[in-house]
């Protein structure tokens, strides 16, 4: 059928946005016989580095957006904060996968919680703010501590305050400086999992299992898979959850389920990614088929590749603040032979900033996440740097 027309080896894929997660595809893309071109504000990009055409342009500027379309088979994106007006100019020129629909849902969080809870799908408890009124009320029904987040544009916890008492109500709001928000129970979760899947757009379905995640400072710090802290009947459940909504939501593509398991052993969706996911990451290394690769074959309408995962693995992101005391030291880090490097080309090392990561491999889960801290640490000669804190958030 005419619909499910493959996009073969030697055609071009766009992509849009230019961060890590498009710079993977694009390795991907290209070992399968491939071109790739990309599409962002900027330039000399991680996934510019690695493409055969990076385009620099505003997402708003929709001619430079139509030009990228017109060169490519299809389009695919790594960053979820396109404008839905660039998404649309580009659908018009060439296939967008997944549907703008998926972004349109998955870019504002009052948007995705509500398809979520209206779909069935357990969500924390959440109210829409527009007003310090609307603050006040919703913290009287979710109760306290809660998180009150900007409803678009947030990452890696950006645009995030954390309500400890009532009286906090004014300044959280302040802190939306007039963005629409969304108020969120903050839940006193067991411990966070995700699930990345695919889906092409003949409903075949393929997941990565339940992934364990450990964020510092509201970002990703640690993942793990299998995941350890999830009994096996709650990672199944998880996985069909991901399976509902993937379904749901009609997507052709990759994406990343958050979840928290709460202390009696719930599962609550904290946010969907529609795009492979950082969790995701250790399927480069230890996957028959990574979540990039998966991405493409999902989006060019391929068969999917088999997930089948070859060892336990964990993932420890590299963040900016690594390079606070110079080059962190990368022989050091590697001196394990099953410790994995990758780094994203990003020039200027911010506090914060994803650099990179280091996947291990070993015989169990736990030591694979023992292997990748200790590698991680030994990138750093001050003590204390790029030490896990289990406590904080
Ligand atoms: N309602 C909540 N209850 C408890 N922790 C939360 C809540 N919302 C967010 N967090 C914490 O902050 C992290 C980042 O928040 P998230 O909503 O996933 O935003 P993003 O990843 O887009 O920045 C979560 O993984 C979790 O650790
Ligand atoms: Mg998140």
């Amino acid at each position: 059928m005419s619909q499910f027309l493959p996009v073969l080896p030697g055609a071009t894929v766009g992509v849009l946005g230019s961060g890590q997660l498009g710079r993977m595809f694009a390795l991907a893309a290209r070992r399968m016989g491939y071109r790739v071109h990309t599409l962002s504000p900027h330039s000399e990009t991680p996934t510019g580095q690695v493409a055969d055409k990076e385009y620099r342009s505003p997402y708003e500027d929709l001619d430079a957006v139509r030009e990228f379309a017109r060169g490519v088979a299809c389009v695919t994106f790594e960053f979820e904060n396109v404008p839905a007006a660039a998404v649309a100019a580009a659908a018009r020129l060439a296939p967008v996968r997944p549907s703008g629909r998926v972004l349109h849902t998955t870019q504002n969080r009052l948007r995705e919680k509500t398809f979520l809870s209206t779909g069935g799908f357990p969500v924390p408890a959440f109210r829409h703010v527009t007003s310090l009124e609307d603050l006040r009320a919703g913290l009287a029904e979710v109760g306290c501590p809660a998180v009150l987040k900007t409803a678009g544009f947030g990452y890696d916890g950006k645009g995030q305050t954390r309500l400890a008492r009532p009286e906090d109500a004014a300044d959280a709001f302040a802190g939306l400086s007039g963005q629409e928000g969304i108020l969120e129970a903050f839940v006193d979760f067991e411990c966070e999992l995700s699930v990345v899947a695919a889906r092409s757009a003949r409903g075949e379905f393929r997941h990565y299992g339940a992934v364990e995640n450990t964020h510092r400072r509201h970002i990703l710090d640690l993942s793990v898979a299998p995941a350890l802290c999830v009994p096996d009947g709650a990672a199944r459940a998880a996985v069909e959850m991901a399976r509902g909504v993937l379904d749901a939501l009609d997507v052709v593509g990759v994406m990343g389920v958050e979840f928290f398991l709460t202390r009696d052993h719930a599962l609550l969706i904290n946010e969907l990614a529609p795009r492979p996911h950082n969790s995701g990451h250790f399927t480069v290394d230890a996957c028959l088929t990574s979540q990039f690769e998966q991405q493409l074959r999902a989006v060019c309408h391929l068969p999917l590749g088999s997930t089948e995962q070859l060892r336990p693995a964990a993932m420890a992101n590299l963040l900016g603040d690594l390079w606070a005391a110079g080059e962190p030291d990368w022989p050091a880090a590697l001196a394990h032979p099953d410790v994995k490097l990758h780094l994203y080309g990003k020039q200027d090392a911010r506090p914060g900033r994803k650099m990179g990561h280091l996947t291990a491999l070993a015989d169990t889960p736990q030591e694979a996440a023992r292997l990748a801290l200790a590698a991680r640490q030994a990138l750093t000669r001050t003590p204390g740097v790029g030490q896990p804190n289990q406590n904080e958030r």
